[in-house]
């Protein structure tokens, strides 16, 4: 059994590339997550909302804003409770609004972090980690919180190398 995690969110459908709206299928995040597994051979734990987020962008930051002044805690399919085999916390998502998206705040809430090594990856549309390192420190207390990887979302095909590099660090 590895000794690594990746925790992570992502969200397929429509998003913004520079100014411009594409479809995707697979989200940003997710294709870091995977290189993360192929190079560490980390498990892959992906936060799922009940709910799912519309693959509208425009609906989707609305509902997203919404959450996030609300405070709101998203119900998720699945919870992971338990991550005590694991050494090392690979925690990954979108900047949405700033920080981590809420059914992360949903999830992470429920995991006891004390003695782990995190690091938080990032992909975003040009605002990096935002706070949610700061928050990271709130939802994963008792943690180290190593170096962080942020990648521009338009930019994940071409940051295999980097992602490799970072996790070796
Ligand atoms: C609801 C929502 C809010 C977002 N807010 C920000 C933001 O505040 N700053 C930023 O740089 N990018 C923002 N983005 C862009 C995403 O962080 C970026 O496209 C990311 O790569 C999406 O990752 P994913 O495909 O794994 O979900 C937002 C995107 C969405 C859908």
């Amino acid at each position: 059994m590895a000794n690594s995690l990746v925790i992570y969110f992502s969200r397929s459908g429509e998003n913004y590339f520079g100014g411009e709206l594409k479809n995707i299928e697979k989200g940003n995040t997710e294709v870091v997550a995977e290189y993360i597994k192929e190079e560490t051979g980390a498990d892959l734990f992906k936060v799922e909302p009940v709910n799912e987020y519309p693959a509208d962008y425009m609906k989707c930051i609305d509902v997203a804003k919404k959450e996030q002044q609300d405070g709101a805690r998203p119900e998720i399919k699945e919870t992971l409770e338990d991550i005590s085999e694991y050494d090392t916390i690979y925690i990954g998502f979108p900047n949405w609004w700033g920080t981590l998206p809420m059914p992360m705040w949903t999830q992470l809430e429920q995991l006891d972090f004390s003695g782990k090594a995190v690091k938080p990856f990032v992909t975003h549309e040009g605002s990096g980690f935002g706070s949610s390192q700061r928050d990271l420190k709130k939802l994963c207390e008792g943690a180290e919180i190593k170096k962080g990887l942020s990648i521009s979302g338009g930019n994940v095909y071409d940051a295999q190398d980097s992602v490799n590099h970072w996790v070796s660090e």
